[in-house]
């Protein structure tokens, strides 16, 4: 695995694969790396011929009374394991080389970014977008690996890559979770042994909602009335829970077809997200002809 620091020698490397024919896979991540950011890669070797994989601990996306500094940087086990997963690079820029003085533009996300996330963060999508815009230049990917558990982040970055016009694939993979559902996190590391063993009402509330759904209940007003008080009971505040459009992230007032149900939740300080789809479509009958 080649560390590179410096954006524009990494930029150097890309352009030099790309001219050489290579598929670019490319992993962007803030590091304290867990299966979560692993199966990201795991999908990147499959699908690419070189993969890449950034770890920069962004400071525009963290507001002002958030964990930039303690964010973990657990510099030696991420490179084990990203050696271990065979990342061909790993990019690790600091915040001086991403952003040198006087660097002003920024890329405005629209209103995907001003929902959920974006209005108990604000500044967050837009430090997102910006940064992810970055990195697509400097890596030059055919492929880019996003998690689903950022359910809202990989839709801005989706419309980001639309609207720009960027030439890549944006790949969104499957939540990967603990084995009491808990989705897997960097900042499950800061709950304390009691915190983390409440936070499993976290995915246990979106798998009560997903069988509401399957139970053929449809008031949404009751489910989620229903499932902030299942919350409430074992976290220290529900910052919100809303049954919401895929796509645009606009609440429902009725059942859809399709819905996103997503949450994020403090658990002491330590804020957690997670979503789950609900799919109501009827799945597909098999017809078998005879003969
Ligand atoms: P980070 O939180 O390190 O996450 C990097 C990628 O891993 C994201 O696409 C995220 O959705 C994915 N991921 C995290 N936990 C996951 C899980 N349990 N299952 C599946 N995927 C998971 O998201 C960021 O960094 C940053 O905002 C970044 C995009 C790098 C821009 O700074």
């Amino acid at each position: 695995m080649k560390c590179i620091r410096d954006p524009k020698a990494f930029q150097r490397e890309m352009e030099r694969l790309r001219l050489r024919g290579k598929a670019i896979g490319f992993v962007p991540t803030m590091g304290a790396l867990h299966e979560g950011h692993l199966s990201l890669v795991r999908a990147a070797r499959k699908e690419n011929d070189v993969v890449a994989v950034s770890l920069f601990v962004n400071p525009l996306q963290f507001g002002p009374t958030e964990d930039f500094k303690k964010y973990p940087r657990p510099a030696r086990s991420d490179r084990r394991k990203l050696r271990g997963a065979r990342t061909d690079y790993l990019f690790a820029p600091d915040p001086r080389g991403m952003y040198p003085e006087g660097s002003a533009t920024t890329v405005d996300a629209g209103s995907l970014a001003k929902v959920l996330c974006g209005r108990s963060r604000p500044g967050h999508f837009r430090a997102v977008a910006t940064v992810v815009a970055k990195l697509f230049h400097l890596a030059k990917p055919h492929r880019a690996y996003f998690g689903a558990k950022d359910y809202q982040q990989a839709l801005v970055i989706r419309r980001l890559v639309k609207d720009l016009d960027f030439d890549l694939e944006c790949r969104v993979m499957p939540v990967v979770r603990e084995a009491d559902g808990l989705a897997m996190s960097s900042r499950n590391r800061y709950l304390d042994p009691g915190e983390r063993r409440r936070a499993a009402v976290i995915p246990g509330t979106l798998l009560w909602v997903h069988g509401e759904f399957a139970r053929g209940k449809r008031d949404l007003g009751r489910i989620r009335r229903e499932a902030v008080a299942r919350l409430r009971a074992q976290v220290s505040a529900v910052d919100y829970f809303e049954i919401a459009d895929p796509e645009t992230l606009e609440p429902l007032k009725k059942a859809g077809a399709q819905m996103q149900v997503l949450t994020a939740c403090f658990m002491g300080k330590t804020r957690l997200i997670d979503n789950v789809r609900i799919n109501l479509r009827p799945t597909a009958r098999i017809s078998v002809k005879a003969g």
